[in-house]
C-alpha cells in the first residue's frame, strides 16, 4: 500500500514499512525501513534532526538554511557536486561537467505497474509509485520508481533518466536503488566463488570505507552473485534484523555498501559502472534494471523466504510455477561427448526402470562436436553418433516413458565451425588485435539484431521439429575483447544483455510449455534476470555432495529450492575424487529440482533398490520440497553437521535433513530445535529408512562372523552387491512445541563400541532425512 502524508511517502508491505520524504529544498531523504509501523498524521518523528552542521561541511544554500548539508542526511538518490561526499548513485556527464542537483517535481501512483519492455520484470498486480525529479538547471529528468509487493514483503525499485535537453548527455553510472540508513553494527553476507565452488558465503563486518561486490565478466558471474544481505551483528538464521537485496539483471552488476564518517550505511545496486556508459540524445531515455529488497526482524531465513516467495509468485513464468520440476537423467557426467546411440538408449532404459521422467541429451550431439574445440554453433545432428537423428533418440525416450530434453549453447561459437566460417563478424572481438578465447570459443555479439534473429530462428527450428520438453541453455565463458563496433564499447555489455533477453522472450513465448534450465558452467549466471526466463538453473558443475551442501546453502539464501537443479552423480566425484554414498548424494540433491547424472548401468542390485526408493520418496514429497518454506538451522562450515528443513506452507508436513561433516569420536546426544511448525499440533516424526553397505564396517565384520573374511575380498564384495544392513529405526509422535523447543533427542550416534537397530551410524558425510507429518491438533 502506498500512502502520501504531506510530503512523506509511506510504503507498506504485509510486515514492513518504508518511509522517505521530500526535504524543504526538494531532495529525497530516506527515513525508515523496518517492521510495519502504523499510520499517523504527522511524521516529524522520523525526520533526521540536524540542527547544526558538522565541521568542514558544504552548506547547500547558506542564505536559506545554514544547517542544511547533504552529506549528513540519508538520501534516496545521490548526485555529484552539491556537498554529499559519499558515493553518488547517478553520474551524468553534460557539457557543464558532472554537476547534477535533482529536485522533486511530483509523483504518480499507478494501481498496477507496467512490466518493462526490454528488461526482465516481475508479473502480477502491484502498486507503483513514480517520483519525478529534475535537475535544478538542466532539463534532465530522473524518475525513481517504487513497486510494492505487499504479499511477499518485497519492494522493487528502479531508475529512469530522460534527457529533455537539446544536447547529448552521457550516463556514466545509474544505480537502480539507493538507500541510506543508520548502521546497526551490520555484517554483510554476500556470495562469492568461481567454477565449481559457487555461492560461498562471505560474511564481513562493516568497517568505515566502501565494500564493493561486483561482476565484470559480462554476466552476473560465479565470482560475486548480485544478492547480498546486511544483518545486525549476531543475527542468525532465525533471530535478528536483516535486510536483503538483489538485482533482476544478468550482466555486470555492482552492489556497494559504504560506511561513512557519519556512521551511516549507504547501499546501492545496479549495472556496474565499470566500462559502462550510455549516451542519450535529446528526448531519449534510459531505464535501469529492477532492484529488489526485503526486510526481516526474525533472522535471515525469513528474508530468504520473502525472496523465495517473490521469485515463485512474481518472477518465474506464471505458466510454469505450478508445474512439478521433472526428475531428470542427464548424460553429461555419464558419457561427456563420447557417446553412441546405443549407450544413450541403455541409459534411458535403465532410467525408466528407476522411475525417472526426463532424458536430457547434453553437449556433443551436433556438428563436429567430439570435444570442446569444434562445432559449437552448428546445430545439425551428428549422424555418426546418432544415426537415427534427434527424431530417433527422442522417440526412443518417449517410448520408454521419458520426455526428451536437449542441450544448447546458443550464445557461443567455435572458430572451427560452419557458423564462424559464414559470419566471422558476428563475434565480440576487436578489429585490430587477436581475440582471447575461453573454452576454445568466442562470444556471439548479441547486441546485433541479425545475430539475435539467427539464434531465435535456429533454436526455434529445432524446438519445432522434435518432441522437446526441456531445454538446457548453457553459456560457458566470460566475455572479453569488448571494443567499439556497432555501438560504443561502453554500451556493449548492457546491449548484449538486452539482446539475450529479447531472444529468450521470443523463444519462451513460442514454447511456453517447455521447461527451460539455465546453465553457465554451473552457476555462473544464477540471478533473477535469468529466472524470469529459466524455470531452474544448474547450480554447479561440482556434484560432490559435501561441496554441494555449502553451495546449495549459499544459493538458497536468495533463490527457492525449485530453481536449484541438483543431480546425484557417480560414487566417486569427478570433481573432488571423493567417494560419498548414494543416500547422502540423494539427501543433498533432493533439496531442489532433482536429477541423476551418471552411468546408471553401474549400480549394484542393492544400490538400484536404494535409488528406486529415493526416486519414489522424491515423487511422494516433490510438492513439499519444491513449494515449501526452506529453513537453514545449522551450517556445515561452522558446525560439525548441517541441518535443513522444508515445511509446507500449511505447516502440515516437513522434511528435516541432517548432514554430517567428518565423523567425530564420542559425539554427544543431540537435541534439535526445529522451526516453522505449529506449536499445538501433533506430529509424527520418522527417519527415511536407509541401509548400510557391509563394507562401511570394514574388518569389524569379523567380530560377528564365525569365520574370518578379508574385508576387501571377494566374499565381502559379493555380499555388498546384493545384501544390505538395515539402518536405525527412529520414530516418535510429539507436539510441534516439543519439536521446536529441543525436547526431541535423536538416537545415539555410532560410538565405535557396538551396533544395533537403534544406532545412528553416519560416518564421514553420512546423512539422514526425517519426514514430519501433522496427525492432529492437540
Ligand atoms: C557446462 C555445464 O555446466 C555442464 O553441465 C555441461 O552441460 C557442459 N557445460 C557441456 O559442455
Amino acid at each position: 500500500m502506498i500512502k502520501v502524508i504531506e510530503k512523506v511517502f509511506k510504503l507498506d508491505t504485509k510486515n514492513s514499512t518504508y518511509v522517505f520524504r521530500v526535504s524543504p529544498f526538494g531532495h529525497l531523504f530516506s527515513e525508515y525501513y523496518g517492521d510495519y509501523i502504523s499510520d499517523v498524521d504527522n511524521f516529524d518523528f522520523s525526520k533526521e534532526k540536524i540542527v547544526c552542521p558538522a565541521g568542514s561541511s558544504v552548506i547547500y544554500d547558506d542564505e536559506k538554511d545554514g544547517n542544511y548539508t547533504l552529506d549528513q542526511y540519508s538520501l534516496e538518490v545521490a548526485t555529484v557536486g552539491k556537498g554529499d561526499y559519499k558515493t553518488p548513485s547517478i553520474i551524468i556527464k553534460t557539457k557543464e561537467g558532472y554537476l547534477l542537483d535533482l529536485i522533486y517535481q511530483g509523483y504518480e501512483i499507478h494501481p498496477n505497474f507496467k512490466p518493462l519492455d526490454n528488461l526482465p520484470s516481475p508479473h502480477g498486480d502491484m502498486e507503483e509509485l513514480v517520483i519525478s525529479l529534475k535537475d535544478k538547471v538542466l532539463d534532465i529528468v530522473v524518475q525513481l520508481i517504487y513497486i510494492v509487493d505487499e504479499e511477499n514483503d518485497v519492494i522493487i525499485r528502479n531508475t529512469r533518466i530522460i534527457n529533455h535537453t537539446d544536447e547529448k548527455i552521457t550516463i556514466e553510472k545509474v544505480a537502480s536503488m539507493q538507500l541510506d540508513m543508520v548502521n546497526h553494527d551490520f555484517e554483510m553476507v554476500s556470495l562469492y566463488g568461481g567454477w565449481g565452488f559457487e555461492a560461498q558465503k562471505a560474511i564481513a563486518k562493516l568497517v568505515p570505507g566502501i565494500y564493493m561486490n561486483d561482476s565484470k565478466t559480462g554476466s552476473s558471474s560465479n565470482r560475486h552473485n548480485p544478492f547480498f544481505m546486511l544483518k545486525e551483528k549476531d543475527a542468525s538464521y532465525s533471530y535478528g534484523r536483516c535486510y536483503a537485496f538483489n538485482l533482476m539483471y544478468s550482466g555486470n552488476h555492482f552492489e556497494l555498501v559504504e560506511l561513512s564518517s557519519f556512521h551511516k550505511v549507504r547501499i546501492q545496486t545496479g549495472i556496474n559502472p565499470f566500462c559502462f556508459s550510455s549516451a542519450l540524445a535529446p528526448n531519449e531515455e534510459f531505464i535501469s534494471p529492477l532492484a529488489v529488497m526485503t526486510y526481516s526482524s526474525k533472522g535471515t531465513n525469513l528474508a530468504s523466504i520473502h525472496f523465495h516467495d517473490f521469485i515463485k509468485n512474481r518472477v518465474i513464468r506464471p505458466g510454469s510455477v505450478n508445474k512439478d520440476r521433472p526428475l531428470v537423467i542427464n548424460n553429461w557426467e555419464a558419457t561427456y561427448m563420447k557417446f553412441t546411440e546405443s549407450k544413450l538408449k541403455s541409459i534411458i532404459k535403465q532410467a525408466q526402470k528407476l522411475g525417472l521422467e526426463m532424458f536430457v541429451l547434453d553437449d556433443g550431439w551436433f556438428g563436429r562436436r567430439n570435444d570442446d574445440t569444434k562445432g559449437l554453433g552448428d546445430y545439425n545432428v551428428n549422424k555418426k553418433k546418432l544415426p537415427h537423428g534427434l527424431k530417433g533418440i527422442s522417440r526412443y525416450s518417449n517410448k520408454k516413458d521419458l520426455s526428451f530434453g536437449l542441450w544448447f549453447e546458443p550464445e557461443m561459437v567455435n572458430m572451427d565451425s560452419a557458423l564462424y566460417e559464414a559470419h566471422p563478424d558476428w563475434v565480440i572481438c576487436s578489429s585490430i588485435r587477436p581475440p582471447s578465447k575461453g573454452r576454445h570459443q568466442m562470444v556471439l555479439d548479441l547486441s546485433k539484431r541479425e545475430v539475435q534473429e539467427y539464434i531465435i530462428s535456429s533454436v526455434n527450428n529445432i524446438l519445432d521439429s522434435y518432441p522437446i520438453s526441456y531445454v538446457k541453455w548453457d553459456m560457458n565463458r566470460h566475455i572479453s575483447d569488448v571494443s567499439t563496433s556497432s555501438y560504443e564499447a561502453g554500451e556493449i555489455y548492457h546491449r548484449y544483455m538486452l539482446g539475450l533477453y529479447h531472444i529468450l522472450e521470443k523463444i519462451n513465448l513460442m514454447h511456453s510449455d517447455i521447461t527451460f534450465e539455465g546453465c553457465s558452467s554451473g552457476g555462473n549466471r544464477f540471478d533473477l534476470g535469468m529466472l524470469a526466463y529459466f524455470d531452474q538453473i544448474w547450480t554447479s558443475d561440482d556434484t560432490d555432495a559435501y561441496e554441494r551442501i555449502n553451495i546449495q546453502s549459499g544459493y538458497a539464501l536468495a533463490y527457492p529450492l525449485r530453481c536449484l537443479s541438483n543431480h546425484v552423480s557417480a560414487y566417486k566425484s569427478h570433481q573432488l575424487l571423493r567417494s560419498i554414498n548414494f543416500d547422502t548424494k540423494f539427501n543433498v540433491a533432493c533439496f531442489g529440482a532433482l536429477g541423476y547424472e551418471m552411468d546408471l548401468s553401474t549400480f549394484t542390485p542393492a544400490e538400484e533398490k536404494a535409488i528406486k526408493a529415493q526416486i519414489a520418496f522424491y515423487k511422494e514429497h516433490r510438492d513439499l520440497i519444491q513449494n515449501g518454506d526452506f529453513y537453514q538451522l545449522k551450517d556445515i562450515k561452522t558446525s560439525p553437521y548441517a541441518l535443513w528443513m522444508v515445511v509446507s506452507k500449511d505447516k502440515k508436513e516437513a522434511i528435516l535433513a541432517y548432514f554430517n561433516g567428518l565423523q567425530i569420536m564420542n559425539p554427544s546426544i543431540e537435541d534439535i530445535c526445529l522451526v516453522g511448525l505449529e506449536n499445538d499440533a501433533l506430529y509424527s516424526f520418522e527417519v527415511r529408512s536407509q541401509v548400510h553397505d557391509i563394507k562401511e564396517f570394514g574388518g569389524l565384520v569379523n567380530m560377528i562372523l564365525p569365520f574370518h573374511v578379508n574385508e576387501r575380498g571377494f566374499l565381502i564384495n559379493t555380499i555388498s552387491k546384493h545384501k544390505t544392513i538395515p539402518g536405525e529405526k527412529e520414530s516418535y509422535i510429539l507436539s510441534g512445541s516439543a519439536l521446536m523447543n529441543g525436547a526431541l533427542k535423536l538416537n545415539q550416534q555410532w560410538m565405535g563400541t557396538g551396533f544395533n537397530d537403534q544406532v545412528r551410524a553416519l560416518g564421514d558425510f553420512g546423512s539422514r532425512l526425517y519426514y514430519i507429518r501433522q496427525i492432529d491438533k492437540q
